[in-house]
């Protein structure tokens, strides 16, 4: 990457992803700006996402972007003409972070299939596990959840866990989840349709299995940062120690952390040699040179399976009046982003779920409570007779919203034929 730029636009705090990354640049024989300081520059001065973006796709070659709202590094790939990477957008994602996380876990255990990997922590505002879920459901790895007491995954995770990548949800012991997926979102839409039934039954043999067989313990601190401040954090989880490590089903356990740790991971484990946090660490600047060098083309990309989910969504924006996405975090919320950021959803239209909507860019969803004809300004109290998106639908999140959009109540009765 002799003569190729690196732009590291990090608004919250990072060591290893930063670090990491120009190193990796570094190693790839690039060079690197970087800021690492949002009160030095123009955001603290009103910029957009949109604005800074257009103008450092003329000074590198690849942006790295770390922002505490969620979905703001999709804004910055929308507006860039260079490739943008996420470095960690507030609680929603972490792609990277899964890069190297897949990494090592092929490095210490060989295959992803059929890995037992237990969730531990805050997977609620946890955004390394928010992608992990998705990519290990991907390659056939059995999920287990042990959540933080209300600190579960997200329901749109667990959501798109069953819809898009059938990961069946099932009950272990009395507090934890397990997804089970299928081989590798392969199977036929009956399969997929038979499989979205909430609680399948496995056998009790293949739960006990599961449960004495503990490949990974991924451990997550609690995201103190992104709790409301009358969070009630007494009970959070379970400290990972050599003591905790103790039980036979615990011998060939490998433990991960995305790091920095708090209290939930003990110092005694990093002379044990189950502990890969370190190792997991280290990976990152591997992953990440592979990443650059497939995104800046210096290499021609090896020929990838394609395993994309299942999820050809309808696309609906929202037009001024009509809903927005209710999470407060959400790039689409920031004040200086809504100048020329409107709220732009999926349509979803699940058998388990109908008529929601899924923020493109944070997924928080969202369900209407009406809807109106945009042509003659007129709108139905609820969304019982609701029976086909197109470009002349807005929906609202009350009756109120739409009457102060200056839509009227229709009198006309709208028969709802949809079938499911
Ligand atoms: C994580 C992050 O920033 O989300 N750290 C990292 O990038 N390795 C995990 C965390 O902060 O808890």
């Amino acid at each position: 990457a002799r003569n190729c730029i690196l732009s590291t636009l990090f608004h919250e705090p990072s060591t290893r992803t930063r670090l990491s990354f120009e190193t990796a640049m570094l190693r790839l024989g690039g060079h690197v700006i970087s800021s690492d300081n949002p009160g030095m520059t123009s955001a603290a001065k009103g910029e957009t996402i949109a604005d800074s973006v257009r103008v450092i796709e003329n000074y590198a070659d690849i942006i790295v972007i770390r922002h505490p709202s969620e979905g703001a590094a999709r804004v910055a790939a929308d507006y860039s003409e260079i490739p943008v990477i996420n470095g960690g957008d507030g609680g929603h994602e972490h792609p990277t972070q899964t890069l190297c996380d897949l990494y090592t876990l092929k490095k210490e255990k060989k295959d992803l299939k059929g890995l037992h990997v237990v969730l531990v922590g805050d997977l609620k505002h946890g955004r390394t596990i928010h992608s992990l879920v998705y990519a290990l459901a991907r390659f056939g790895a059995y999920i287990s959840t042990q959540a933080a007491k209300g600190l579960e995954l997200p329901d749109h995770a667990k959501r798109r866990l069953r819809e898009e990548f059938s990961a069946v949800p099932t009950k272990l012991n009395s507090a934890d989840v397990v997804y089970i997926a299928d081989s590798q979102g392969e199977s036929s839409q009956n399969q997929i349709n038979e499989m979205r039934g909430w609680d399948v039954n496995f056998s009790k043999e293949f739960k006990q299995k599961l449960n004495m067989n503990i490949d990974i313990l991924y451990m997550t601190r609690l995201q103190k940062e992104r709790l409301s401040v009358n969070a009630d954090t007494k009970e959070y989880t379970t400290v990972v120690n050599q003591a905790f490590l103790k039980p036979d089903k615990y011998k060939n356990t490998t433990v991960l952390h995305p790091l920095p740790r708090n209290e939930e991971l003990g110092y005694d484990m990093d002379n044990d040699p189950r502990g890969a946090y370190f190792r997991q660490a280290a990976y990152g600047v591997a992953v990440r040179m592979a990443l650059i060098t497939f995104l800046l083309e210096l290499k021609a990309p090896h020929q990838t399976q394609q395993m994309a989910p299942n999820n050809s969504y309808r696309d609906y924006i929202s037009p001024i009046g009509g809903i927005r996405c209710t999470n407060t975090r959400c790039i689409t919320e920031e004040r200086s982003e809504q100048r020329y950021l409107r709220p732009e959803f999926y349509y979803l239209d699940y058998h388990t779920i109908s008529d929601t909507l899924r923020c493109i860019y944070c997924e928080h969803e969202v369900a209407p409570a009406c809807y109106g004809y945009i042509s003659n300004k007129k709108f139905f109290q609820n969304m019982s007779s609701f029976k086909q998106l197109t470009d002349n639908i807005i929906f609202f999140d009350s009756t109120e919203s739409a009457l102060k959009a200056g839509y009227t109540k229709s009198t006309s009765k709208n028969i709802k034929t949809k079938s499911f």
